[in-house]
């Protein structure tokens, strides 16, 4: 999917070939491991719309979902994340929590390509799963593309209403892509 920067996903250093061109750095997604946290934590911050959380969690999620996690880097710096997990209760779903992109980085569809690399690495998971502010065109675009290259439905319910927070934060409705079936 999308177009722009070369890509190795790189799960393998020994097995994986790798590509560079004059004008670019090279662009890995892998899996997380408990240092990333750092990394997800700071593009979080400079995001512009994410919540924030305390960098404790990233680091913890980083290191205990991350099979389910990614991190692009373009050269040796992170350029974008995604925080993903199994809910407990729907093994076959994978939840994406927070996905980011450096802004630099964005519009090249390096989301959509972090959580495929996600679905490839777990053709077991067969509905992805994620939470959208009604204002988050760039998100809500992000999960329309994957429904639609997955030719999979796209369906919303009521889950975080606005009401459920304490602090005034906007509804969180569900989305759920499924089947996916063609990873
Ligand atoms: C949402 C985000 C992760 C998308 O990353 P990205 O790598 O730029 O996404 P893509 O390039 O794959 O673009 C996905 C789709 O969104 C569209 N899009 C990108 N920016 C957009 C914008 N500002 N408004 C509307 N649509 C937009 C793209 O055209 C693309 O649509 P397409 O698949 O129909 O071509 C990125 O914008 C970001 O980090 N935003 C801040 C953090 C955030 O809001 N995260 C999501 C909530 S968890």
């Amino acid at each position: 999917m999308g177009s722009g920067m070369p890509t190795t996903t790189q799960h393998d250093p020994d097995e994986t070939p790798t590509e560079k061109t004059a004008e670019t750095d090279e662009l890995t997604i892998r899996p997380t491991g408990g240092a990333d946290g750092a990394a997800m934590w700071r593009l979080a911050r400079d995001s512009g719309s994410l919540d924030l959380n305390a960098s404790y969690t990233y680091l913890l999620l980083a290191r205990h979902f991350g099979t389910t996690c990614r991190v692009a880097l373009l050269g040796e710096k992170a350029v974008g994340y995604v925080l993903g997990y199994r809910p407990p209760e729907r093994p076959g779903s994978l939840f994406i929590w927070q996905v980011a992109v450096s802004s630099d980085a964005r519009g090249r569809g390096l989301a959509g390509r972090m959580i495929q690399d996600v679905l490839d690495d777990h053709p077991d998971i067969g509905a992805l799963e994620a939470t959208v502010t009604e204002s988050n065109l760039a998100s809500r675009a992000l999960f329309e593309g994957i429904a639609r290259r997955h030719d999979a439905s796209l369906t919303w319910r009521p889950f975080i209403r606005e009401e459920d927070f304490p602090d005034g934060h906007e509804a969180e409705p569900m989305l759920e892509i499924s089947p996916l079936s063609q990873h």
